[in-house]
């Protein structure tokens, strides 16, 4: 087998065209959210495919109820190796706010600041540049000699949108896709030198709520007064769903909460998190979530419930003097360890029901729920992990958490019986979901490196 030192320099050498390539497949807009991209989802599946194709993967086009999956297998050279089972996503969200962007978010370009050179366009960080991290020291391996591990790769088109298809498309695949273990790649980095493997996800339940009143909209004259209007019902509800220390307000809503092992705590604390710097670069100052929690634990071991949209009556130009017959709510909860997805729907939707007044009623739509994730702070395959990272960037990675939720990891240890880790080149200012996304160009081609180091460490 290939040194892994001209794997490394392979890597280098590749830089160039691997960023080409990359923008390849930025260039195809596969927003999952919106039906009027399918078209481009699919193109994206396809480009990717042939991507692992033209690196010996026995790759293909798989499709499912919503949209379709790339799955590769490549073999190592030797058979006593571990087999991993890569995943990414190679949906991206909706690029809106159009105007917000400085060049359009699927024409993605280099940008040079002070700081280095960044690669610039939707996906470039959530998910496209992170899985390409991946594939292309797949590449150095291939074009240098043999893979180290035996690897099968997973590509999703629609992890943005909960992953809807994704649990039947295991279940279906089971022998398929089992491995010994997962790795992911759509996390963050601790800051801009310092690697991170996450071990936390928080989960999600994502619900919306429409409150429904009078049978049609009303004159706000003629009516106003004895007719109950759905939007002071709505932002009753919304207003009592958390107290004046931040705590949410639902019946029983903490109660699988578990406190934070000391020991952790204590690792946290030592991370010296700036949380005044956090906030300060969103325009923020003062932390809105429970009082006396730091920062860190908001993001990390605390759930939350946010409201993500509210919408009724008139709300174009002008004015319009009526009282509507609805008002809608989106809302997300991101949950921790041991928080059951199901009882919080259920929980919530007692909440609103209890507070409904004579004459309206609700109606819930449910947008899928998650669990949390944790995994085990030590194993054989984190600590070699650890050690590769450490020697491509100089620095101990942090054992991380993290605020988002990648719906799949459950689906991973609960459906396949597999662990994962999860090591990703992201940073906290890449601009993911919003105008301006970017991937540091130190993320893409360390990212790559890191990978060729991590699986010849899985390997030995
Ligand atoms: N890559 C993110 C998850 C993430 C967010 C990792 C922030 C690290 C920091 C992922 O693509 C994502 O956006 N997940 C959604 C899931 C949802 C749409 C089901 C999320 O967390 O909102
Ligand atoms: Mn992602
Ligand atoms: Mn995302």
């Amino acid at each position: 087998m290939a040194s892994l030192d001209s794997v490394l320099a392979k890597i280098d050498q590749n830089l160039d065209a691997a960023v080409a390539r990359l923008f390849e497949f930025i260039k195809i807009p596969s927003v999952s959210t919106d039906p009027a991209f399918n078209n481009d989802c699919h193109r994206a599946a396809a480009w990717a495919a042939a991507e692992l194709t033209s690196l010996g993967f026995e790759a293909s086009v798989r499709e499912t109820e919503g949209l379709p999956m790339v799955v590769g297998h490549a073999k190592a050279a030797r058979p006593d190796v571990p087999h991993v089972l890569f995943y990414g996503h190679y949906d991206v969200q909706p690029a809106d706010p159009l105007e917000l962007w400085t060049t359009p978010p699927f024409e993605p370009r280099i940008v040079e600041t002070l700081a280095g050179r960044q690669l610039v366009g939707r996906g470039t960080a959530d998910d496209k540049g992170q899985l390409m991290t991946f594939v292309e020291a797949c590449r150095a391996f291939r074009e240098t000699g043999e893979l180290p591990c035996h690897i099968t790769i997973l590509l999703e088109g629609e992890e943005e949108t909960g992953s809807p298809s994704l649990p039947a498309f295991l279940a279906a695949n089971k022998t398929e896709l089992r491995a010994d273990m997962a790795l992911v790649c759509d996390t963050l980095m601790w800051d801009k030198s310092t690697p991170a493997i996450t071990t936390m996800l928080r989960g999600m339940v994502l619900e919306e709520v429409v409150i429904h009143g009078p049978n049609r909209d009303l004159h706000s004259g003629m009516f106003g007064g004895p007719a109950i209007n759905p939007i002071r019902v709505l932002a009753k509800i919304i207003a009592e769903l958390h107290d004046d220390t931040g705590r949410i307000t639902i019946p029983e809503f903490y109660d699988d909460v578990i406190e934070l092992p000391n020991e952790i705590a204590d690792q946290w604390h030592e991370l010296r998190f700036d949380g005044a710097k956090f906030l300060g670069d969103v325009g923020l100052s003062v932390p809105a979530g429970e009082h006396g929690r730091s920062v860190l634990e908001m993001l990390w071991s605390r759930p939350t419930c946010e409201i993500n949209g509210i919408v009724g009556g008139y709300t174009a130009k002008g004015s319009k003097t009526v009282l509507p017959a609805q008002a809608s709510a989106k809302f997300s909860f991101r949950l921790v360890a041991n928080q059951k997805p199901d009882e919080v729907a259920k929980n919530f939707r007692a909440f609103v029901i209890e507070r409904l007044p004579a004459d309206c009623h609700a109606e819930f739509i449910s947008h899928g729920a998650s669990g949390a994730i944790a995994l085990p702070f030590t194993s054989e395959a984190l600590n070699r992990t650890r050690r590769a990272l450490q020697v491509e960037w100089g620095k101990e990675p942090v054992l991380a958490g993290c605020g988002g939720s990648i719906p799949i990891v459950g689906s991973f240890k609960k459906d396949l019986k597999m662990d994962t880790l999860m090591v990703g080149f992201s940073l906290e200012d890449d601009r993911i979901h919003s105008p301006n996304e970017k991937y540091e160009m130190s993320s893409f081609h360390k990212g790559a490196r890191s990978w060729a180091r991590i699986l010849t460490a899985l390997s030995q």
